[in-house]
């Protein structure tokens, strides 16, 4: 079932709950405006409701009946009884008190009002007991932590045996957050927003790369709008179906399961990775309601996967021809014609060959995209590469040589944007195309090969003398590094391990001076995948190595170094990225994302990086900020798209678009939610809804966006 997805739309009849998205959509005048205000949605009612709950009197609810009436939602009373006969769908009637116990925008468990209760007809169907929201958080986490431990112990158990433990650990606590997703939406974003430090590994990498790989047997297997091949010429009906639970959507996040992390080619068992980025999302404050995952199903090319029983997708091998594009344009069509043009198209772990020329042919055609392998991971890694360069014996990046092992989505899209930030600070284009090298699974990217992308060309040099030519698996690198002597050495190559003790050896004697310090950069996704660890850095590189990965790894106490503090490694993930960069690209009403953008985004996250952080070498804000980062990329993003002249009325002098509630207020109301109380936090407060509200972008009014998006800063729950 999608979010909130007994919405029968149908039955409700047309009754402004006050829900900002029913409401705001109404007012767009889009069809996703007629499909929201065809009802007083199921979700909608409940969101307010669960914003009362979450800001008001019912955190001291406790016991029979008690305060729940002063919590009952705002829209609640304005809201006539559900009708609930579902006709419609023949299927005959469900009893109303059943529909809404399925409801997660509308059961919140015990913390449901006594209100929402009798509204729905809930009562008898769940225990007399009203509690206070965060005492369902409390048993969300207790829930997560008893699954932790039976995980681990299981893990450790097959491990004894032999079986080597390992991955499959997480995937308990992923279902059980899944399954807590999929009951009480509110309750599962507020346990996440309350520590994301400690969640995001469950609900994102690495535990969602396990997830994927276990996908067909996952119980319950979370849900997203699934289009195969053999949908060709009836994709809107399929679009529509779930655009009926979904009205709201504002971003698609796709993928067409090739490239999933670094795992390879898990076809429709893909899924899994648009689900989790729609969960980073709400994590980081951006109301999980606009999210729409969607897996294009186009087949897939490793056996192992198809050959599962228990697969899920198209047994066939992975289209690549017409047939492959003619699903995307479908696809992208019938998501605009069921949610306007607007709609922002988010490109997930799609396969190399078809990663660029996917952008490129929807920018081509006017629809707002972005790849976040490219273009996310481009901007958290130059923060990070900023961040760098604050610390003692880090050479300004204008001086420093970048070797870039693997040239596929993530590191081509890195170091065309670290060329535009040499650019912007007056660094002639070919000298700072120079400064970089890479290498492929064919060796180092030389002049002599007649193999390379017209991106890789660009790069392209004089083959070092006494460097022999390529060889395979990227070559030696520990001879490539002794070549080039590079100051900085940055992996997406989803080769695990490959900077091994001779790479970093190779790394550490090329550095210029005995005090300088390397930056390794372990990209890769998950864990498995990643070049080195932190530990095999620092101990590869004498306690040198300035360490960043896209999986976290622990702290560390490094002897001699850091007055004995421990060091923490910086998490060159783009989640710290794509929040912001898609809240700002609708924001603004970007009709594309200009490498000033990215430029901002990456900038925004480096300012948020903090002398506490730089004193424990950390040159990335922490994951646990990724509700400011997410709010602080927005706003440098909006502005950049006005400054760039690609804002919805034209930028520069124009005016940007600033929707209210495209961030949450804060997570001490849940996601969706348009109480009065969260509504009064919002610069424009309450009952703004979804109304655009035009906002200047130069001068004064650019301060005026910049407020408007700060002013929905994230805040965790109290
Ligand atoms: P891709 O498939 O587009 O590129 C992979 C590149 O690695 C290709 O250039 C390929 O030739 C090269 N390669 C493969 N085997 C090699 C070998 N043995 N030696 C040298 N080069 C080799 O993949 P993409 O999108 O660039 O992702 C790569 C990795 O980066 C993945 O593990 C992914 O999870 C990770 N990634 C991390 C992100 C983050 O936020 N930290 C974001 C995006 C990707």
């Amino acid at each position: 079932m999608p979010y909130g997805g007994t919405a029968d739309g149908a039955g409700s009849g047309a009754v402004d709950s006050g829900n900002s998205a029913g409401r705001g959509a109404a007012d767009s005048g889009t069809s996703r405006g007629r499909r929201s205000a065809a009802g007083c949605s199921a979700s909608g009612a409940a969101s307010d409701g669960a914003g009362a709950l979450f800001g008001g009197a019912a955190n001291d609810a406790a016991g029979v009946g008690s305060t729940a009436a002063a919590a009952a939602p705002a829209g609640a009373g304005a809201c006539p009884p559900a009708v609930v006969g579902s006709g419609a769908t023949g299927f005959g009637a469900i009893p109303r008190g059943w529909r809404a116990l399925r409801d997660p925008a509308i059961n919140r468990g015990l913390a449901t009002t006594v209100a929402v209760r009798q509204q729905y007809g809930l009562e008898g169907l769940l225990p007399a007991r009203v509690t206070a929201p965060a005492v369902e958080v409390a048993r969300a986490a207790a829930a997560v932590q008893r699954a932790e431990v039976a995980a681990a112990a299981a893990a450790a158990a097959v491990a004894t045996d032999g079986g080597g433990g390992g991955g499959g650990a997480s995937l308990l606590p992923y279902c059980t957050l899944m399954a807590l997703r999929e009951a009480d939406k509110a309750t599962f974003f507020a346990l996440v927003q309350q520590d994301v430090e400690r969640y995001l590994p469950l609900i994102y990498t690495p535990a969602v790369g396990d997830a994927c790989l276990a996908w067909g047997s996952l119980l319950p297997r979370p849900t997203g709008l699934s289009i195969s091949l053999g949908d060709a010429g009836r994709v809107a009906r399929l679009v529509d179906n779930w655009a009926a639970g979904q009205p709201q959507a504002r971003i698609a996040v796709l993928t067409d399961g090739e490239r999933i992390l670094g795992l390879g080619d898990l076809g429709a068992h893909g899924l899994g990775i648009p689900v989790g980025k729609a969960a980073v999302y709400g994590a980081a404050g951006v109301d999980p309601d606009w999210i729409l995952p969607v897996a294009l199903d186009v087949g897939c090319n490793t056996e192992s996967v198809v050959n599962d029983p228990l697969y899920v997708g198209l047994r066939r091998p992975r289209e690549r021809g017409p047939a492959y594009y003619h699903l995307v344009d479908e696809t992208v069509t019938a998501l605009q014609s069921a949610y306007g043009p607007g709609l922002l198209i988010h490109w997930e772990d799609v396969g190399a060959a078809q990663a660029f020329p996917l952008l490129e042919r929807l920018e081509s055609r006017g629809v707002p995209t972005f790849n976040d392998d490219i273009q996310a991971t481009a901007a958290v890694t130059l923060a990070a590469l900023l961040g760098a360069e604050r610390l003692r014996g880090v050479p300004p990046l204008e001086h420093q040589t970048f070797l870039f092992f693997g040239a596929g989505q993530a590191n081509l899209g890195v170091a065309q944007l670290l060329c535009a930030e040499l650019a912007a600070r007056g660094v002639d284009p070919a000298a700072a195309s120079e400064r970089v090298w890479l290498v492929d699974r064919r060796g180092l990217v030389t002049s002599d090969r007649s193999d390379l992308s017209a991106a890789k060309a660009k790069f392209a040099k004089r083959r070092p003398a006494g460097l022999p030519a390529g060889g395979g698996s990227g070559g030696d690198l520990a001879g490539i590094v002794a070549a080039v002597r590079p100051t900085a050495l940055i992996g997406a190559a989803t080769v695990g391990g490959a900077f091994g003790p001779r790479v970093l050896a190779a790394l550490t004697q090329a550095q210029p001076s005995p005090s300088s310090r390397p930056l390794v950069f372990a990209l890769s996704n998950p864990t498995s995948r990643a070049e080195c660890s932190f530990q095999q850095a620092v101990e590869g590189t004498g306690g040198r190595a300035v360490f960043a990965s896209g999986t976290q790894f622990p702290p560390l106490r490094v002897e001699g170094s850091g007055g004995g503090r421990p060091r923490v490694p910086a998490q060159a993930n783009n989640c710290l990225v794509f929040p912001g960069l898609g809240a700002g690209c609708v924001a603004s009403g970007a009709a594309r994302v200009t490498e000033g953008m990215l430029l901002a985004a990456a900038r925004a996250v480096a300012g948020l990086t903090s002398g506490e952080d730089l004193e424990a070498e950390c040159v990335l804000p922490r994951v646990g900020r990724l509700g400011e980062c997410a709010v602080e990329v927005a706003a440098a993003v909006a502005r950049a798209a006005a400054v760039d002249m690609v804002a919805s009325s034209g930028g520069g002098g124009g005016a940007a678009t600033c929707v209210a509630p495209l961030l949450l207020a804060s997570s001490s109301s849940p996601p969706s939610s348009s109480s009065s109380a969260a509504a009064g936090a919002l610069p424009f407060g309450a009952g703004v809804g979804m109304a655009a509200t035009g906002v200047g972008a130069t001068g004064g009014g650019r301060d005026a966006l910049e407020e408007c998006l700060r002013g929905l800063q994230y805040r965790p729950l109290q």
